[in-house]
């Protein structure tokens, strides 16, 4: 059995322990958390053990799960890494790009695979996408859209930091993924809250690619679109012979989840699949994951350049 040992025990946590034990080949040995009160409370629920320290936790274990906040995760992956453990970290990978470049350094000389949770990409309907962009079923890429309106309340967002780096992470994977890197990006933001939260909870970039075409991606904290045919969390793909599309609307339960106002079942999926495919494929049979440490640091140029964009008020090569 693969070992697994959660640093950090925080709301990502549920997910990553359902995906720990939807693998036969692993389980979750323990977990520590700087507040013990949160990781005893996840260690209940999978009926695991809570460890004192990071160090008796990184001994203790094959694999370490870095799951907590982007500030923390370089040095808990670097920690893990020296002591020869695999690691899957969470987004954003780290701060900096050379934070990535470190952590991908240490891991070729360990010899560990270390992966970035980038889930959304771990669905059979974005890989099937993918695939019928790859062998030109959808023509020449014209347009691509990566749309996200899921409020999360004050006391969530300020746990985090603004939309660019928390959610537009996701979006900058989900584009490589599908159409590539881009050459150039022009990101606006706003903060539209009760004021308690400065961080930017709306931001829209579009992002000039390598063939020309236009991809739009809008990540929003301020508000939930409940309205018909939403845009809870949609990728839109438009080609000169065909378009498609992903929607987390098309699984959808009445139920509150932890932070979103109704439970839309895909997201828990592609943090189950994405701990899977890594446990299962690329630990156990030495598999590349779909996005690697090198897509890291591509999605840190993208983050970097909207970021740069905002505060030049200007387009920005990627
Ligand atoms: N892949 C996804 O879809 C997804 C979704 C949500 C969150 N995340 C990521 O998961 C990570 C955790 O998010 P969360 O929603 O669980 O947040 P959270 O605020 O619920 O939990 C964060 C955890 O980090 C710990 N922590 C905070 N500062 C620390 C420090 N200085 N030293 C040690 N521990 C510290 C806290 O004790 C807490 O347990 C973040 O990097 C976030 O971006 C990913």
């Amino acid at each position: 059995m693969i070992k697994v040992g959660f640093i950090g025990a925080g709301d990502i946590a549920y997910l990553h322990g359902e995906g720990v034990n939807s693998s036969a080949g692993a389980e979750l040995t323990g977990i520590w958390n700087r507040t013990r009160s949160k990781a005893e409370e996840k260690a209940k629920l999978f009926g695991t053990k809570v460890f004192d320290s990071v160090e008796e936790l990184i001994v203790a274990v094959d694999v370490v799960y870095v799951l907590t906040n982007m500030e923390t995760h370089h040095s808990y992956s670097m920690q893990a890494i020296e002591a020869g453990k695999h690691v899957l970290v969470e987004k954003p990978t780290a701060v900096t790009i050379a934070q990535i470049e470190e952590i991908k350094e240490a891991a070729e000389r360990k010899g560990v695979q270390v992966a970035p949770v980038h889930n959304y990409i771990y669905e059979p309907s974005v890989m099937r996408a993918k695939d019928m962009i790859e062998s030109g079923k959808l023509g020449e890429i014209v347009s691509l859209y990566v749309l996200y309106n899921i409020h999360h309340p004050e006391e969530v967002a300020g746990r985090y930091p603004g939309v660019i780096r928390q959610i537009l992470t996701h979006h900058a994977y989900c584009t490589l993924y599908l159409s590539g890197a881009p050459k150039m990006a022009s990101c606006m933001k706003a903060t539209i809250n009760d004021g308690s939260v400065p961080q930017e909870n709306l931001a829209m970039v579009t992002l000039q690619m390598q063939n020309n075409s236009l991809s739009h991606l809008c990540a929003s904290f301020a508000s939930d679109d409940h309205a018909g045919d939403p845009w809870t969390f949609m990728i839109k793909v438009i080609g000169t012979k065909g378009a498609t599309r992903y929607s987390y609307r098309d699984w959808v339960e009445n139920t509150p989840a932890v932070v979103h106002s109704q439970t839309y079942s895909a997201y828990p999926y592609t943090i189950r699949s994405m701990g899977k495919h890594f446990l299962d494929e690329v630990i156990g049979k030495g598999k590349k994951p779909l996005s690697t440490l090198d897509d890291a640091i591509t999605c840190m140029k993208i983050i970097e350049a909207c970021e740069q964009s905002v505060e030049e008020q200007r387009h920005v090569s990627v």
